[in-house]
């Protein structure tokens, strides 16, 4: 039998490159070995969003586009969203109950989350629990395997904790130590080196424009010591070069890297040559997309088939796990 994965990604906005390395890249792969459960997490998108929610909808089903358009397979994962699936927040409330408090304030992404989103009131009650329901969308499924960013292990230490909690307390192997897969592929920065991010607003989105594209490239920085064109460059440090590491193949890479150390290349070329580069690799992926936007009902067939089976996972969960604590 095939080990089972849980994944998830908030629908906050539309998909940027970030994703597509961070995370879809990594899931497609994953779908050949695994029994893969592909969920859009819209609760965990409310606990934040709460005061508009209104967008919540079309970019979940926009997000699951993208997914389609970069490789994720219907006929391979479970693709569903998880507000469709009533049991993760059943399961929550019962593992709200043997989460101790002092485990969810100490949390390193909630306090981050607190300090850095000024922007929402995230002092809500909701909000302190994000971990647990978390840890329900992954033990709801005994998802042995959990593909994510380096950001979410805090989450799933803590996953691991109430699952050996509940086992103990109630005296039954029920739930497996689900253990954190971290993505390979070297990361990619947003625009200005920071993390990419839709908050920072340093992205390329999946479905920008070739122009829109183009110009966000021709906008990164390079080497900060490359001031003149015949000063050597030092692809190791230049954003735009660790671009060419993801989305070039090998002797692209060793070219540019050559001829930026010897002053052979500038840097606005460098920068026009990936443009070209990365809009030829977006292209197939956004005429997929164009294709699935057309066909609405093709998503909704998808999305239901990823309901049905999600739901019957979830339900012989939870049937066992109400028989354990004896409700
Ligand atoms: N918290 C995750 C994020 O922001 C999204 C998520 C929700 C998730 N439930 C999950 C990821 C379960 C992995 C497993 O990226
Ligand atoms: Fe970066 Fe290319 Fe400029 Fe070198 S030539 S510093 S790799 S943009």
């Amino acid at each position: 039998m095939k080990k089972k994965i849980l994944s998830g990604m908030r629908p906050t906005g539309r998909l940027h490159l970030g994703h597509l390395v961070g995370a879809l890249k990594n899931w497609s792969l994953l779908q050949n070995d695994y029994e893969c459960f592909f969920m859009v997490a819209d609760w965990h998108a409310l606990m934040s969003e709460y005061k508009d929610a209104s967008g919540l909808n079309e970019f979940s089903l926009d997000n699951v586009i993208d997914w389609l358009s970069c490789g994720i397979d219907p006929d391979k994962a479970i693709i569903f969203i998880q507000s469709q699936i009533p049991e993760h927040l059943e399961l929550y409330m019962v593992l709200s109950c043997i989460t101790p408090l002092g485990w969810l304030e100490r949390c390193p992404t909630y306090k981050e989350q607190l300090r850095e989103l000024k922007t929402r009131q995230l002092n809500n009650y909701a909000f302190l629990g994000y971990p647990v329901l978390q840890a329900a969308d992954i033990l709801l499924y005994k998802s042995e395997v959990v593909p994510v960013g380096e950001d979410q292990l805090p989450h799933l230490e803590l996953t691991r904790e109430i699952a050996k909690r509940f086992n103990h307390l109630y005296n039954k192997k029920v739930f497996p130590q689900p253990q954190a897969k971290l993505t390979k592929t070297s990361r990619l920065l947003g625009l200005d080196g920071r993390k990419m991010s839709k908050s920072y607003d340093n992205y390329i989105g999946l479905s920008d424009t070739a122009e829109g594209i183009s110009k966000k490239v021709m906008s990164m920085f390079t080497d900060p010591r490359r001031i003149k064109r015949t000063d050597p460059g030092r692809p190791q440090v230049c954003n735009v070069y660790s671009y060419y590491k993801v989305f070039a193949d090998e002797k692209t890479c060793a070219v540019v890297e050559i001829e930026c150390k010897g002053a052979k290349r500038g840097c606005t070329d460098c920068k026009k040559e990936f443009a070209c580069l990365l809009n030829d690799y977006l292209k197939p992926i956004q005429e997929k997309r164009k294709e699935l936007k057309s066909d609405k009902n093709r998503i909704i067939r998808i999305l239901e088939k990823g309901r049905e089976k999600a739901r019957s996972a979830a339900m012989a969960t939870m049937d066992e796990v109400r028989q354990t604590i004896g409700l």
